[in-house]
């Protein structure tokens, strides 16, 4: 079976679980960005630190030049240790408390992302407080539903993101009344995992649209944010290590009409850092069912939940044994019938104390990692 290539030798004497990132992979997808960056010089890269906050990942990131995409207070203060600057962090989410938007008009950062009127209110009360203006966005909700799990499709009318694409209109003109925010662009985000790019075509038309109605009522429309979601291969690791940054870009490029000096941010997670990680655990016990084998591992859904909580696909690899291959269910060790990596697949023959790779899980892994069962959280290995 074809298989990544890791320094198992130096894995001996780890406690697994643990996530094991290829640094060298993480410098490569960054440089394929920038380069693309380098013709379009109104793009502008936000991280979705909420894909991995793990502070060495955050500070290679940080060290390119990009931006930060948060979604609390505890994402702002991560960014900042790992040298983002507040200047280039923007600030999401539907539930931002008090104390989080005092944070962020303290630090001085980009960009609230304003989800909702009532949000709005409340930043204008709290920067009058200090007597600044707070430099908003409105996210619009554009109602594209994209190819994807819908458990990660946000931009439907019915999601709970976003300001109703009708009702931009009202929101826009109270944002203009009120002295202590200033609008400076619209924010737009359809979901996660994305491959199709008709997606962000159809949300670029959405945008063209919606930029165009601004303009119309006479008001400078400001930047443009994207949102992120493109999707990795999944399925093929070995081969496609790196999303396809350009058909992305590309079809923005293509679609996206924007006026002289007007930047673009886009807010990329799951392409940045999914496939430079991989959570490494070992085989405990090989089970022989009646029907099926079992290979039981330390590693569980409390260290990588997506598989059972989105029924994800990651690809398991055997990387101890050469053995031929045998068919196996993939199990952790928690209480829940859902602690399961795979069902009925190939694996080179497994023992007690082999160490199995679960790839492209360098996003969404360890930053929802749980205590659950009161597991520890996983450690990290960097592969300089
Ligand atoms: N911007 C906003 C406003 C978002 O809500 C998200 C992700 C991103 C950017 C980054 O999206 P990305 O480029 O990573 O697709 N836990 C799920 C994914 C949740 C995504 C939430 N929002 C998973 O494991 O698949």
């Amino acid at each position: 079976m074809l298989k990544g290539s890791f320094p198992i030798k130096e894995f001996e004497g780890l406690r697994t679980p643990f996530y094991y990132y290829d640094m060298a992979l993480l410098r490569s997808t960054l440089d394929t960005i920038k380069d693309i960056f380098r013709d379009n010089p109104n793009y502008r890269m936000h991280y979705a630190v909420k894909a991995n906050n793990n502070p060495r990942i955050l500070r290679t990131i940080a060290s390119y030049g990009f931006g930060a995409d948060c979604v609390s207070g505890g994402e702002i203060r991560a960014a900042v240790d790992a040298g983002f600057k507040p200047s280039h962090i923007v600030f999401a989410g539907v539930g931002k408390s008090d104390e989080e938007i005092n944070l962020g008009l303290d630090l001085g950062i980009a960009r609230f992302n304003v989800e909702s009127a009532a949000e709005l209110l409340v930043i204008d009360e709290l920067a009058g407080k200090k007597g600044i203006v707070a430099p908003i966005s409105l996210r619009v909700n554009p109602d594209i539903g994209a190819h994807t799990h819908a458990n990660i499709t946000t931009g439907l009318a019915e999601n709970k993101f976003g300001i109703n694409y009708e009702q931009l209109p009202g929101v826009l003109k109270l944002t203009l009344g009120l002295n202590n925010v200033k609008f400076l662009g619209i924010h737009y985000h359809i979901g996660s995992q994305i491959l199709e790019m008709d997606d962000f075509a159809a949300l670029c038309n959405r945008a063209n649209f919606v930029t165009e109605k601004i303009v119309r009522a006479g008001v400078d429309p400001g930047d443009i944010n994207v949102g992120g979601g493109l999707g990795i291969d999944y399925h093929h690791p070995n081969h496609l290590d790196i999303a396809d940054f350009k058909s992305y870009f590309d079809t923005f490029r293509r679609f996206l009409q924007t006026r002289p000096g007007q930047l673009v941010h886009f807010e990329l997670g799951r392409s940045l850092v999914a496939p430079c990680g991989s959570l490494i655990s070992r085989v405990l016990y090989v089970k022989e069912g009646t029907s099926r084998k079992f290979a039981i591992i330390d590693g569980s859904m409390t260290e990588l939940i997506r598989p059972a909580l989105y029924k994800a696909y990651h690809r398991v690899e055997n990387i101890s044994s050469d053995e031929p291959e045998e068919i196996y269910d993939v199990v952790g060790p928690v209480c829940e019938s859902s602690d399961v990596f795979a069902k009925g697949v190939s694996l080179d023959k497994c023992h007690r104390g082999d160490f199995i790779a679960i790839r492209s899980a360098g996003a969404y892994g360890e930053s929802m990692a749980s205590g659950y069962n009161c597991h520890p959280l996983p450690g990290s290995f960097f592969n300089e």
